[in-house]
């Protein structure tokens, strides 16, 4: 097997270390409140909890490329959400039961620890095997194996070796552990699950079954399943791979979905009352939820899975989203970022009413823009442009969205799965909130009842926000610089 692909951070070299060195330096494209990794790649948020009065957040961390190799866990905290402290990787896959990396899983706060739960997962001649494990953070900060690991050894009958991805929660008496999984039989995806009541010893107890028609059933792997309870209603989301595009839904090289309705353990069902794509822009995948949150229910989300980004020219890719709260309205699941606003300091704000239109010269791209309209069926555009007219816009007509990237794209490879996104809702839309910073776009339809998140990567020219309204009724407007 390749060596550099499956080398741990414990073997950088003196090299490995100055190099690592000039990459932090760099800032170029780097947001100022999304996480990044300091070099390398970042992909899905793990482990993330309330735990010991802090936040810990891990992500899937390739440290030495930015290409998908062995994967560690990286580890932050915060006590905001927003300002995070990085302490290097915690879990380093040196072990024979994780010899080709500690893959994704979740967190739960028992006691006086908070268990992580992970994929061990270990790469084959003829193919691929899972195991799952387990390493306990301990409010010293440390990360510690557990000596009886795995906790699940390889796969269940019946499923290939795709099964990774745990979530465990307890329910009554109970501890359950969801795992995303790929079916021998039909090579389809579906989410197992496993019952315990030490979180030590597992039985298997079968499939979920998922009470819903949908195309997204379909799929040959579904990854990163999790469960929460907002507002009272059971969610359950999940990461399924291999979709076909329908109409404006599923448009990314992999999507993400959310189910609300009800889970009832005793007969692994769950009935859904409404689903949905999670974000309906170009970049997100693999979200997570706040274990043990003291506040409102949380994700945060892998902005992305493009393999080629124009980052990687400076030693990284990838970043996370917001943490984004979460509320159920009108039976759907709404999604902002509400602590950044509070946490974040405001520079230069302005408001003002618009009549046909009005451009705001940016002198940088970390900034927040609230528009508003009262007009039901409003039409009106907002856009982002440079100087060499290079432009990414999302107009609204009625209750119809289209989002282009058009003029931002950067790699061809990236345009398979086109440069543009589109939605019709089915309520009016009276506000568009849109956070920006440096080189990613979070757009709130109606505080969040749809997002679109968009990657954009500029040059060095000047930028512009343009708004205008098509049929010139009043918009208002909010405009301030973020940082933190
Ligand atoms: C999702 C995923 C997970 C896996 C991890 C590996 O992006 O493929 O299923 O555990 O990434 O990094």
């Amino acid at each position: 097997m390749n060596e550099l692909k499956y080398k741990t951070i414990d073997l950088a070299s003196k090299n490995d270390l100055d190099k690592f060195e000039v990459i932090k330096e760099n800032s170029k494209y780097r947001p100022k409140f999304h996480i990044t990794p300091p070099h390398g790649l970042l992909n899905d948020p793990n482990g993330f909890c309330y735990f010991n009065n802090e936040y810990h957040l891990f992500y899937q961390w390739y440290p030495f490329d930015t290409f998908h190799g062995m994967k560690h866990w990286m580890h932050l905290t915060s006590s905001d959400l927003f300002h995070w402290q990085e302490h290097g990787a915690k879990i380093t896959p040196t072990e024979k039961y994780e010899s080709h990396g500690a893959y994704s899983g979740a967190a739960i706060v028992e006691g006086e620890q908070a268990y992580l739960f992970y994929t061990g997962n270990i790469k084959l001649e003829s193919g691929r095997d899972a195991n799952q494990c387990l390493a306990l953070l301990s409010a010293d900060n440390r990360v510690v194996k557990y000596s009886g690991n795995p906790v699940i050894q390889s796969v269940p009958n019946g499923y290939t070796g795709h099964v990774r991805d745990p979530k465990v929660l307890k329910r009554g008496e109970h501890y359950f552990m969801l795992l995303g999984a790929q079916r021998e039989k039909d090579l389809q995806g579906c989410i197992i699950v496993y019952q315990s009541n030490d979180m030590l010893h597992w039985d298997f107890k079968g499939e979920l079954s998922i009470n819903v028609e949908g195309k997204f059933l379909d799929a040959y792997m579904f990854e990163c399943p999790d469960l929460l309870t907002v507002d009272g209603h059971d969610v359950l989301i999940f990461s399924p791979q291999g979709v076909e595009p329908c109409s404006f839904r599923f448009h990314n090289k992999f999507n993400v979905i959310y189910c609300l309705g009800h889970i009832d353990f005793d007969t692994l069902t769950f009935d859904v009352t409404h689903w949905d794509e999670l974000d309906r822009g170009f970049d997100f995948y693999a979200p997570q939820s706040l274990a043990n949150t003291p506040d409102k229910q949380t994700i945060i989300a892998w902005a992305g899975t493009d393999e080629v980004l124009p980052s990687m020219e400076h030693g990284w890719i990838h970043c996370l989203t917001l943490p984004r709260s979460l509320s159920v309205k009108s039976n759907r699941l709404c999604q902002f970022p509400e602590q950044l606003l509070k946490t974040a300091n405001n520079h230069q704000q302005l408001e003002f009413l618009i009549k046909q239109h009005e451009s705001i010269e940016l002198n940088n791209l970390s900034f927040y823009l609230d528009v508003h309209t009262n007009n039901n069926n409003d039409d009106f555009s907002i856009s982002l442009q440079n100087s060499n007219g290079k432009e990414i816009t999302l107009s609204i007509q009625g209750k119809n969205i289209l989002l282009s990237r058009k003029g931002y794209e950067h790699h061809d490879s990236d345009w398979n799965f086109g440069s543009e996104r589109q939605l019709e809702t089915d309520y009016d839309i009276n506000n568009i909130k849109i956070i920006s910073d440096e080189s990613i776009l979070e757009i709130y339809i109606n505080d969040g009842m749809d997002v679109f998140t968009c990657l954009f990567f500029p040059d060095e020219s000047n930028h512009q926000v343009n708004i205008s309204s098509g049929k010139n009724q009043p918009l208002d407007v909010e405009f301030k610089y973020l940082t933190i």
